[in-house]
């Protein structure tokens, strides 16, 4: 039994500018040169990402695929029909079967939510506001309906037939609230509509049960409905309790009839990264990401519920993580370094799953002549233009993730004081801790890298996972495990130095 998991799609409305541009016109809306490098995923190129997973799980002769959430650029309904026109080609011309569930980019809970982004035609020049509120105040703003973003109501009915009600065909279709199939009500808390739930559990296969997980739970903020997207799963279980019987159930139904059971979220259902501190598990993550993840308290309860394997979008990132027999293989974007998505094989035992990496997407490069004119026209030195010399797909998304890193992720992370030293050997930092110089007095090559080389190798393994702490130097590795190591051996971590090296090593 062979499964493609597809997160984080974030499709674009290239095409049709969300009804700013006439679709199969030949012209094209492109999102704009600093807002991609000031992102965490990139917009226009999404077309050509998705394109190239889709013709790689066509090659694999595989044809169930779960869309794990952020299917489309922000809820859009010119993006949910660029997508759907996608599927359906893909549906109708090489079989494929599409299981989808939402993302905190999909759909805003009871209510439209407004949008509105900058873009350009083909060359790149004149900026337009495409929004879809009529009241904005930006001049020169295109008010276009096809940017709002859409209801959870609204996304429910949309993406009905990608698994949200029953597929004609499967084995097996139920849902938290139905006994067995059939009953499409999706209702929870007196049927409010902020209390709606699209989780379902689908057999598409003989044997093969994908449970699949609403785990978008919403809350009333100065007057619009938000989601809970930060620590997710601690809102889903304390907003959607009858979820983790319904889970418990489920396993043991799979357990009883031999079914493989596999679990799906938008959400992490662990930490991504944790380490053990003075004989307890804790997350290992930098202030940003520790905010996003599910308390330890969640993990369990989940890990309790006996389910095994759960897969996640949403952080846009490759990884593997276990706790108390729960694992979360953690499915990259297509959209963001390392680009690409997730195939499981579960014929016996443990479900087999391979990270499968996009090295080349054909036309990603459609917007490349319009960054040129905008980085020109800015008349300075702009972030992103090392991205736009690359050969190929995995080339620009590792350009454009290595410009995150120094813009963002860096300055957020980190204090002042760690960061003045990014072109400072780690061995003379080293120096400054004396347990730490006394176990380095042997100074090992890697330990001349500088700084900020060490810091982008954390950042760079913390999205790619395996396949790049595979890609790096064995010597460099082997002192970052050493380095993690003996400041695990001391007292709490407490220099940022420290902190660095105790949150690398967690991810190795
Ligand atoms: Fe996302």
């Amino acid at each position: 039994m062979k499964l493609a998991v597809v997160a984080d799609v974030h499709l674009h409305d290239l095409y049709g500018g969300y009804g700013w541009i006439e679709q199969g016109s030949g012209e094209i809306a492109l999102r704009t040169v600093q807002d991609t490098m000031a992102s965490t995923r990139v917009f226009n190129e999404s077309h050509a990402a998705f394109h190239a997973v889709l013709e790689d799980i066509v090659r694999r002769k595989i044809r169930d695929v779960v869309l794990l959430g952020d299917y489309s650029d922000d809820g859009q309904p010119g993006a949910v029909a660029a997508l759907k026109r996608i599927l359906s080609a893909y549906e109708t011309e090489h079989g494929l079967r599409f299981f989808a569930t939402f993302g905190n980019h999909d759909c805003f809970g009871p209510e439209q939510r407004h949008q509105d982004k900058w873009m350009t035609k083909a060359d790149g020049l004149a900026p337009r506001l495409v929004t879809s509120d009529p009241r904005s105040p930006a001049i020169n703003a295109v008010v276009r309906d096809g940017m709002i973003g859409m209801s959870t109501p609204d996304a429910i009915a949309d993406m009905a037939r990608y698994g949200i009600t029953r597929p004609e065909g499967v084995v097996h279709w139920e849902t938290p609230f139905s006994d067995h199939g059939g009953v499409q009500q999706r209702g929870c808390e007196d049927h409010a509509a902020d209390g709606l739930d699209a989780s379902y559990l689908v057999e598409p296969q003989d044997g093969l049960w994908l449970l699949i997980l609403d785990a978008n739970v919403f809350y009333r903020l100065d007057g619009r409905w938000q989601v809970r997207s930060n620590a997710a799963w601690d809102h889903v279980l304390d907003r959607r309790p009858y979820l983790l019987d319904w889970i418990a159930d489920v396993v043991e139904r799979a357990d009883r009839t031999g079914k493989t059971l596999l679990a799906f979220s938008h959400y992490p259902a662990l930490p991504l990264a944790m380490t053990v501190e003075r004989g307890l598990t804790v997350a290992a993550c930098t202030p940003d990401w520790l905010k996003r993840m599910p308390s330890l308290q969640s993990s369990r309860a989940l890990a309790e519920s006996g389910m095994r394997w759960h897969f996640s979008g949403h952080m846009h990132v490759a990884g593997r993580v276990e706790l108390d027999g729960l694992i979360n293989i953690a499915v990259p974007s297509p959209v963001a370094y390392p680009g690409g998505y997730v195939v499981v094989t579960a014929d016996s035992g443990d479900p087999a799953c391979e990270c499968v990496r996009l090295e080349s997407a054909p036309g990603f490069d459609a917007a490349f002549p319009a960054y040129s004119a905008q980085l020109r026209s800015s008349g300075k030195a702009a972030v992103g233009t090392e991205a736009l010399s690359v050969p190929d797909y995995q080339g620009f998304l590792q350009a454009h993730q290595k410009g995150l890193i120094a813009s963002k992720y860096m300055p957020q992370d980190w204090p002042p004081e760690l960061l003045k030293n990014l072109d400072t050997p780690l061995a003379q930092m080293l120096t400054d801790v004396p347990r730490l110089a006394q176990e380095f007095k042997d100074r090992p090559p890697a330990a001349g890298l500088c700084l900020g080389q060490v810091l982008e190798d954390y950042y760079f393994i913390r999205a790619g996972g395996s396949q790049t702490i595979g890609a790096l130097p064995e010597d460099r590795i082997a002192f970052y495990r050493r380095l993690g190591s003996a400041v695990n051996a001391g007292d709490e971590a407490c220099l940022p130095i420290e902190r660095m090296a105790m949150l690398l090593a967690a991810l190795l």
